[in-house]
């Protein structure tokens, strides 16, 4: 009898919304893990050559262009985008998690506005970079970041917008787009180093770095999440629990190969240069 009552259209519902959740939070954990592992990696190669050589400490470091005698504008660029990378990194997990925007919503809205700006400026540097002074890529690869900084400085102003409106349900999920879109360059490095893992490097081109596998990737690093974060929306308020299924187990497979990409990105890129 019980079981009967228990077999209805809502707790099916339910059941679905609880795996959507549970598979969003062990996403969540997992790359919260991996963006800490990349921050530690931005403080500890960027921070002390900066701190004790200012710009001229750019050069040797892992920067395709590095620093360029002559060129104030490309190096300042070039700097910000290293030390704010920290900010963008290191915060945008922690504005997600929803105790510390609960008990902590001074430090929220702070944290916020810096983070705000340090991917907004960040967007502004890469662009510039990527069209006057970058050497990687081609001019397919360099579309794709490109268009990951305009979704950046869009997704950045919406967020604004609404937080300022007090419209917080509309800014939770620019702030969650905003996310994933300033993120992208951490997918696209736990991406390659997954693909790598698991194909050999299949379509990809090493020695001028590019080819077919990096053009996909070059948009699939904010696609796909912003896709799947699309479709979270969707799941969490829909009612059909085929659809929440798909969705978990879609999540869980792709957070297993982010999980081979974080892995071998902290063993392989990362820890190395440390
Ligand atoms: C806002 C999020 C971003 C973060 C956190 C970030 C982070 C970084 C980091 C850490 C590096 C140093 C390379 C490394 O050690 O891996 C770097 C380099 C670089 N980034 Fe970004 N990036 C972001 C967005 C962008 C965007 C949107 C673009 C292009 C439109 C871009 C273009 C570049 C370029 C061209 C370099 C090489 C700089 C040089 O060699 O002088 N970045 N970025």
């Amino acid at each position: 009898m019980n079981d009967i009552a228990l077999d209805t259209p809502a707790s099916r519902a339910a059941l679905g919304r609880r795996a959507v959740q549970a598979s969003a939070r062990l996403w969540f954990l997992i790359a919260a893990l991996g963006h800490g592992i990349f921050l530690i990696y931005i403080l500890a190669v960027f921070f002390p050559p900066v701190a004790s050589h200012g710009l001229a400490g750019l050069d040797g470091l892992h920067l395709p262009s590095g620093f360029r005698e002559g060129d104030a504008l490309g190096n300042l660029a070039a700097v910000s985008h290293v030390l704010l990378a920290a900010l963008v990194i290191g915060g945008g997990p922690l504005q997600l998690i929803p105790g510390v925007r609960q008990r902590f919503p001074i430090f929220h809205r702070w944290l916020g506005r810096a983070y705000l700006f340090a991917a907004m400026l960040s967007a502004l540097g890469g662009l510039y970079m990527t069209w006057t002074r970058s050497p990687i890529g081609d001019l397919l690869s360099k579309a794709g970041i490109s268009i990951d900084a305009i979704l950046i400085l869009v997704f950045g102003a919406m967020a604004l917008r609404s937080a300022l409106a007090r419209r917080f349900d509309l800014h939770r999920r620019w702030a969650m787009r905003l996310f994933l879109a300033a993120s992208a360059v951490w997918f696209f490095r736990v991406g390659l180093m997954a693909w790598v893992t698991l194909t050999g490097g299949i379509g990809i081109d090493f020695e001028t770095f590019t080819g077919p596998f990096l053009y996909v990737l070059g948009f699939a690093q904010y696609l796909l999440p912003l896709a799947m974060l699309e479709w979270y929306f969707r799941a969490h308020r829909s009612s059909d629990q085929g659809m929440q299924l798909a969705f978990s187990i879609t999540l869980l497979l792709l957070t297993g190969v982010m999980s081979i990409g974080i892995g071998t990105a902290t063993m392989g890129m990362w820890l190395p240069r440390m």
